[in-house]
């Protein structure tokens, strides 16, 4: 089983480049089988010591010549492979290097490069894509003036787009075609290269900086889609203004274009001036997208443009310091969804998505550090990890050295290293010199992986009037990383007593300033003194710290704690590890061939919070839903069994269906809103809710219930409503789900982007059924293997979104998965890798599962010719 792997690339190993280039100069003739670039080079030693032999990468290129100062050069005066280029025998001064290749963008199916997506040429050059298109370093630290002249068919591509500012275009007399050229003034690494060229229709609008500029602002999409742009450009125009005021950062070209492809291997790229996105995250009408679609929309065109400044103007030295503008972005963008929207009701969706995607990488056989020390193939460190967990880690150093100085930091960063390819180090430098403050410890967040687990033990002495906090942290192993050192862990505190938050007179103990502990040590006391009462403490408010918290409260003063913290993040936490235990407790007894038992005070305290009309209602939806299987099974975290898991959960949603019916109901009722539908916050809040409602409602399976639920989706004026229908119809398997199922794929039969939750739905229905029907789907003519839209929405819902149903005892969810995503690895390897990380959890559950998940692995793992993205995933896996 042996087989070559792809070498390991290490940080350690990182040495300056040899050669930097000053310009870049292309002329790209668009063919859709056979389009030929030319390039020009102004290359030259790198003064830091640099010059000698010349190596430039290249992939899956024809080259056409190649001129070294004007020389053409002969067989033996350069050497080729299959991964680039030599030139042994360079000058020693400056050169220019002229590079003609020719590349065939309608077989690239990989979506890395130059490739068309329904008749539109376009390219995604991050992490290493450029290469598919020239030779060239492709590299992040090399970074390049660009000037870009594209020539195409006018007809077939009317739109020419790349990045920077437009120079000039005009016809090619006689030949039909014509060209634009563009030109970036700001220098870039090549990751950062984009061009598109189609028949699009384009939204346009402008924005006003704070200094006066007007920038023309474009989103361009396929035809007859420009009316579903509206929200992207709000966005757009509110991230532009957010920026200038919460950063201080000001766009800095003339123009600012957006594409919407319904081709991509993500969720959009940050190229300069020119963001391409996944349509998915552009395209958005009341009829066709839901309030989370809307959300997403808003996050992504903000994050894409939050990297001008955080991943252009200041790049990355190399692709381990991905986290220096993913993370940072990431944060960069939860700040602004939470100025936007609600901040308490942004931070649990934050931390649900973290708990959901990072926790359970981190706990797994990938797990890997913030900034990782090593990598075979760079695509598949595109991680919860390095983008969420990144983002937490930035918001730690921000509660650590308060607001002032983090702003402060952020602004130094900005102004030292503008233009220039950053390190970790170089970004932490900035905030250490603001705030005083010495950053090493800190600095194991970005090199320990795993998650820590923080102890917290309270004891109340009533005869000294004391509270004795005795916190605990450890880390465990992860691969590579037998043993931790004790990190900083900033948890934000109070003490809640019965008339609120109290006062302690003094507090003993080091680390304690305000209302944060700096956890540093592997054991810390604390004691509060002069309590007039026994408090019940709240830690880790906001989830101040991404660790996972136990502590030696009960359910009592957890639910004490959910109905008075003035903390709304642990009002929800409290709620949530409560039911976490419920779960918990319920699957064992489901296991063990019990019953499981029924929870009074959970019930009413639920009750209390979903009734309470002070909160507001996108909190009180997100209290009634339950943590996800996943979350349970993290908890369990051994010999997981996930078939108890969801019966556990069917349970738990029946109960609080049953006993909450009449709240459930008075919330239907009383929340349908009169008017419009509009997808701010506020309304798509009020949804949440009554959908919850209807939901857990209809978990007793109840046929007045269904039956509401079935008008509920006929008469819905949204899609969030119909959705929200369709779901329950189909997750209660009632009688109407078909024809449901049935009446939405006739009113959205030629709309891509609707029927991918049309198919979702289905693979994440419950039931032995289900595998059955997502194979049967396979042969829908609306599937294809090659939109990775599709691929994800079908097959990736089954093996992520089902876990009872991917984890079938017999292992033919995992062999469903193997065989689909083997297929894809002949294609698309960046699909394939992703799709297979669903097996990042294998080694948790009970045996007979693991079995079959080993062995589907191994299957794999022992085919011929896997692409280095799938092999690196599965082997890793299987460590
Ligand atoms: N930089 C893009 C973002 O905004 C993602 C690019 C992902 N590229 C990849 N090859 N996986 O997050
Ligand atoms: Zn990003």
């Amino acid at each position: 089983m042996a087989k070559d792997q792809a070498p390991v690339i290490r940080l350690e190993d990182y040495r300056p480049p040899a050669w930097l280039v000053d310009t870049v100069e292309m002329d790209v003739r668009l063919d859709p089988a056979r389009t030929e670039i030319l390039t020009r080079l102004a290359i030259r030693p790198n003064p830091a010591g640099g010059g000698g032999p010349l190596r430039l990468d290249g992939e899956d290129l024809e080259l056409v010549w190649l001129k070294l100062d004007g020389r053409r050069l002969a067989a033996g005066d350069y050497r080729l492979d299959e991964s680039g280029l030599s030139i042994a025998s360079m000058p020693d001064t400056a050169a220019v290097l002229e590079i003609a290749t020719a590349v065939d963008p309608s077989a690239n199916t990989r979506l890395m490069g130059l490739y068309r997506s329904n008749g539109i040429y376009c390219t995604q050059c991050e992490a290493e894509g450029f290469r598919r298109i020239t030779f060239y370093p492709d590299r992040p630290d090399v970074l390049a003036v660009f000037t870009v002249r594209l020539e195409a068919d006018k007809v077939a591509a009317p739109v020419l787009l790349a990045n920077g500012n437009p120079v000039e275009s005009g016809d090619i007399a006689g030949t039909g075609r014509h060209y634009a050229v563009w030109h970036d003034p700001h220098p870039k690494p090549c990751y950062l290269f984009a061009m598109v060229a189609g028949d699009l229709g384009r939204v346009g609008d402008t924005f006003v900086t704070a200094s006066g500029r007007t920038v023309d602002l474009g989103i361009y999409v396929e035809r007859g889609k420009e009316d579903r742009c509206g929200y992207a450009m709000d966005a757009l125009k509110r991230s532009m203004r957010w920026d200038e005021t919460a950063f201080g950062r000001e766009y800095d070209l003339d123009v600012f274009n957006i594409v919407a492809v319904s081709d991509f291997n993500m969720g959009a790229m940050e190229n300069k001036g020119l963001n391409i996105f996944n349509d998915k995250y552009v395209l958005a009408s009341p009829e066709t997208a839901t309030d989370a679609d809307y959300a997403n929309i808003e996050a992504i065109i903000a994050h894409e443009y939050f990297h001008n400044w955080t991943g252009n103007r200041i790049t990355c030295r190399d692709w381990f310091q991905l986290c220096l503008k993913e993370g940072l972005t990431v944060f960069r963008d939860q700040e602004f969804s939470a100025d936007m929207r609600s901040r308490p009701v942004e931070r649990i969706a934050d931390v649900r998505t973290l708990k959901a995607h990072q926790f359970v990488e981190d706990a797994g056989p990938l797990a890997h550090p913030v900034r990782p020390e090593s990598y075979r193939e760079i695509n598949n460190f595109y991680t919860a990890t390095v983008y969420e967990k990144g983002a937490e880690v930035i918001r730690m150093l921000k509660v650590l050295i308060g607001d002032a100085a983090f702003r402060a930091g952020m602004d130094l960063y900005f102004a030292r290293h503008d233009g220039e390819a950053a390190t970790i180090e170089d970004f932490l430098a900035c905030f250490a010199e603001t705030s005083g403050r010495d950053l090493t410890q800190f600095k194991l967040w970005y090199s320990q992986s795993g998650t820590p687990e923080v102890t917290a033990t309270g004891r109340w002495d009533a005869s000294t009037s004391s509270y004795e906090l005795t916190l605990e942290q450890s880390c465990p192993p992860t691969p590579g990383q037998p043993v931790k050192q004790p990190m900083v862990i900033p948890i934000r505190f109070g003490l809640i007593g019965s008339g609120g938050d109290m006062q302690p007179a003094v507090v003993e103990g080091d680390g304690v300033t305000g209302d944060l502990i700096e956890l540093r040590a592997a054991r810390q006391r604390i004691v509060f003194r002069g309590l007039a009462e026994r408090p019940v403490p709240s830690l880790l408010r906001g989830f101040s710290a991404p660790v996972k918290l136990t502590t030696n409260l009960d359910d009592d003063d957890l639910l004490f704690a959910a109905a008075r913290d003035s903390d709304p993040f642990n009002r929800w936490q409290a709620l949530q590890s409560v039911a976490t235990r419920l779960l918990t407790d319920a699957q064992a007894a489901i296991r063990a061939g019990g019953a499981p038992a029924a929870d009074a005070r959970f019930l009413a305290s639920l009750r209390r919070t979903a009734e309470s009309a002070d909160l507001d209602p996108a909190f009180r939806a997100q209290a009634l839903h339950l943590p996800t299987q996943a979350d349970i099974a993290r908890d369990i975290g051994r010999e997981v069994d996930p078939a108890a898991i969801h019966a556990a959960e069917d349970w738990l949603r029946g109960l609080i269906g049953a006993s909450l019916a009449d709240t459930l109901r008075a919330l239907y009722g009383g929340l349908a809103l009169n008017a419009p539908y509009t997808p701010d916050a506020a309304a798509a809040g009020r949804r949440a809710l009554r959908n919850a409602a209807l939901s857990l409602l209809s978990a007793t399976g109840d046929a007045a219930d269904i039956e509401m639920a079935e008008r509920h989706f006929r008469n819905a004026d949204n899609m969030t409503d119909r959705l929200a229908g369709l779901q329950i119809l189909v997750r209660a398997g009632a009688e109407a789900a078909e024809a449901a199922l049935a009446a939405f794929h006739d009113r959205y039969r030629d709309d891509p982007l609707v029927l991918d939750k049309w198919f979702t739905i289905q693979a994440t229905a419950p039931g032995e059924a289900t595998l059955g029907r997502v194979i049967e789907l396979m042969r829908h003519p609306a599937f294809a293997l090659s939109n990775p839209n599709r691929v994800r929405a079908l097959i990736g819902a089954f093996a992520s979104g089902n876990p009872a149903q991917f984890n079938r005892p017999d292992g033919a969810g995992y062999r469903l998965l193997g065989e689909v995503a083997t297929q894809i690895d002949r294609s698309n390897p960046q699909l394939a890798a992703r799709l297979l990380s669903a097996f990042r959890s294998w080694r948790v559950l009970e045996p007979v599962r693991r079995a079959a998940a080993r062995a589907e692995l191994e299957r794999i793992a022992s085919l011929d010719g896997l692409s280095r993205d799938t092999s690196d995933i599965v082997r890793r896996s299987l460590e």
